[in-house]
């Protein structure tokens, strides 16, 4: 479905959409039942954020202890031209997980700038957030927006546009995919690239254990909020009745694996009932359930994970502080 917001800016601006019927939540009973079914309880970490959990992660964004956005920005800002000049001057630039694009400007600045800049093309699971980004840009920068509202993680193939374009996932967000589940987004997005196509990928570094766990137990206690507010969607969305001082937050680096392991644990022995899946779902005294795992790289480590995807590492920047890196891919030859 094509469909023209603003008539101001209607030319410019086409906003596809390709939600599943039910919406963006359509497939999470039967995620979740599967999560609460295995015996090392897990639910996804797409589910934080409904609207009380995109406010709690901006407010994650500002506290002193979480890093990774500050020092992304940071990135940009220092190194957008060069970045965009690396990816060849492309002519569009899109973005999977766009939200409000607010360090996105800072790229699209750069493309600006270098006079290559044409089109947008912002990919988020929120519609209204998606035709908001769209109107801000379209009219900001006088260029042509191609939104889509789909899960990207489902929908990548239906990107559009003809190249030099550079794919930007930013944020970090790839550090909540298991490996195996980023080996295949990463062979699909090596698949969408044509020659002149470049990858932008945002990704937190491994570092000392007390600054990556102190990131996700932040003294305000945000973070904890952010979390066990998941069990406040599946009341909401699944009729659930968890009780949310019935679990704590738990959080803490895994250096085996290479992640920071976030879970909730249940206080007590307790059974939370989930009506609209049908379930009772038991909780031992102690017994915890992973929300998100947050993985970490090094640029060794990235290097061989685009390989096995069949993507090159063109270009690598880091912040001052060399917490968290931007790096450019393209496709293997
Ligand atoms: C948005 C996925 C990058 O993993 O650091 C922040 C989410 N979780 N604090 C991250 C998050 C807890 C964040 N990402």
């Amino acid at each position: 479905m094509i469909e023209a917001v603003d008539p101001a800016t209607a030319e410019q601006i086409t906003i596809d959409l390709h939600l599943p019927p039910g919406g963006p939540l359509s497939g999470m009973a039967a995620d979740v039942r599967a999560g609460l079914t295995k015996p090392f309880k897990e639910l996804s970490p797409r589910y934080f954020y409904d609207e009380r959990g995109s406010i709690l992660f901006e407010q994650i964004t500002r506290l002193p202890e979480y890093y990774p956005t500050r020092a992304e920005r940071a990135i940009l800002e220092h190194h957008s031209a060069g970045i965009c000049a690396t990816a060849g001057d492309p002519a569009t630039l899109i973005e999977l997980g766009s939200g409000s694009a607010s360090k996105t400007r800072v790229l699209l600045d750069a493309m600006d700038s270098a006079g290559c800049l044409e089109a947008y093309a912002p990919v988020d699971i929120s519609e209204q957030i998606t035709r908001d980004t769209a109107e801000a840009v379209a009219s900001e920068y006088g260029i042509a927006v191609h939104g889509l509202v789909c899960d990207f993680e489902r929908d990548l193939e239906r990107i559009p546009l003809s190249g030099p374009r550079m794919l930007a996932f930013l944020g970090g967000t790839i550090g909540n995919f298991e490996p195996a589940q980023r080996a295949s987004f990463l062979a699909r997005v090596a698949n969408l690239l044509g020659p002149e196509d470049h990858f932008l990928l945002g990704t937190d570094l491994v570092k000392d254990r007390e600054r990556l766990e102190a990131a996700y137990n932040d003294s305000a206690g945000v973070t904890a909020e952010f979390n066990k507010n998941v069990l406040s969607v599946l009341n909401r969305e699944l009729g659930a009745d968890f009780d949310l001082d019935a679990f704590e937050h738990v959080a803490f680096w895994d250096d085996e694996n290479l992640w920071v392991d976030i879970r909730l644990r249940s206080l007590a022995r307790q059974v939370v009932d989930v009506p609209s899946l049908g379930m009772s779902v038991p909780f031992g005294r102690g017994e915890e359930m992973r929300t998100e795992i947050s993985t970490k790289f090094a640029r060794d480590g990235l290097t061989g994970i685009y390989a096995e995807a069949r993507l090159e590492m063109v270009d690598w920047w880091t912040d001052p502080e060399g917490v968290f890196a931007l790096s450019l891919a393209r496709r293997a030859g």
